[in-house]
């Protein structure tokens, strides 16, 4: 089975319109607010959608947020069955003080295809290159650039990492400096900083590090439309965390999964840009039309492309 093509168009408007309302908030030193207009708007245009969707990964469980919560059922009921993970605003940071690479993303896979991810650090690393055993989270970092430095023919001063710039990271950090690697230090976004492994043209070799396990998935799709390598090891420091993955079934707290174990199956991935980015220009209003552009994927039709698009507003 395979999610019609029909659809692409219309999650590219659901996080069109997300990023619409978004781009009125950026600049205002308010992520909340920012966030909210994106997930406002989420929610209405993903209800005048003809399936049975069902959100796995959204804005936190019913009784944290009101909307888009785990398990709430969107769409007019009429049409197929799919999960839907949402990250209505990726990069409250970036849209709060109007810097670039803020995103509206949305990942849908047939039901029971994407992973229902709690929300907890992941850690993660991902290349360009689908083939096994030539990185792996459970390598130091030394390893896996060695190892791929040879998989590339080449030496580890002429690969580019990207990694969020975060102290937790300074150990990483340190060892691709000693190894002379080109870095990537992101300060948020790590959806985008992930899917800059799926092209040569955007300069990075490998992505690393540790960010959100929800964002890790979200990632996973693209990656797995672009036949790309990808493996996540979600992170339970407290015992809150273990306690709520239990709940959604979680029964091994050390288990590093591999892409296809996040997401199989047919998928659609849209990330449509709020700010201009590394990935997508962000919104465009002029009088009563705005333009958007987004980075779209359908694994079933090998569509991996950035599409623009012009509304009414
Ligand atoms: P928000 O959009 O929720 O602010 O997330 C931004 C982000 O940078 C993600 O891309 C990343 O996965 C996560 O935050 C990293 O978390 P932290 O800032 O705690 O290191």
């Amino acid at each position: 089975m395979s999610i019609d093509k029909k659809f692409i168009d219309q999650f590219i408007n659901v996080t069109s319109k997300a990023a619409l309302a978004s781009s009125y908030k950026v600049g205002k030193k308010d992520k909340i607010a920012a966030d909210k207009a994106a997930v406002d708007s989420m929610r209405n245009e993903l209800n005048k959608i003809n399936m049975n969707g069902r959100i796995v990964i959204g804005e936190g469980e019913l009784d944290q947020a009101p909307m888009l919560f785990i398990g709430e059922e969107l769409g007019t009921g009429n049409g197929p069955d799919l999960d839907i993970a949402v990250d209505p605003l990726e990069g409250t940071n970036f849209a709060a003080n109007n810097l670039p690479g803020a995103l509206s993303v949305i990942a849908v896979a047939e039901r029971s295809n994407l992973f229902n991810a709690p929300e907890t650090y992941m850690d993660k690393i991902a290349i360009l290159s689908s083939e096994k055993g030539i990185v792996d989270l459970d390598n130091s970092v030394t390893k896996n650039i060695k190892n791929l430095a040879d998989y590339k023919n080449t030496q580890p001063d002429k690969l580019t990492a990207c990694i969020l710039d975060r102290p937790r990271h300074k150990k990483h950090i340190d060892e691709l400096k000693t190894l002379n690697v080109k870095l990537k230090l992101i300060s948020d976004g790590d959806v985008s900083g992930a899917l800059l492994v799926t092209d040569e043209k955007y300069d990075v070799d490998i992505f690393l590090g540790i960010g959100g396990g929800p964002e890790g998935v979200l990632a996973a799709s693209a990656l797995d439309a672009y036949g790309c390598f990808f493996q996540g090891k979600f992170l339970f420091d407290t015992k809150e965390d273990k306690l709520r993955a239990k709940k959604m079934g979680i029964e091994n707290f050390e288990k590093k999964y591999d892409l296809n174990e996040i997401v199989s199956g047919d998928s659609i991935f849209c990330a449509t840009g709020i700010t201009s980015g590394d990935l997508v220009q962000g919104i465009d209003i002029q009088k009563d039309t705005f333009t958007s552009e987004t980075l779209v994927t359908h694994k079933s039709s090998r569509i991996r492309t950035t599409v623009k698009s012009k509304y009414k507003i």
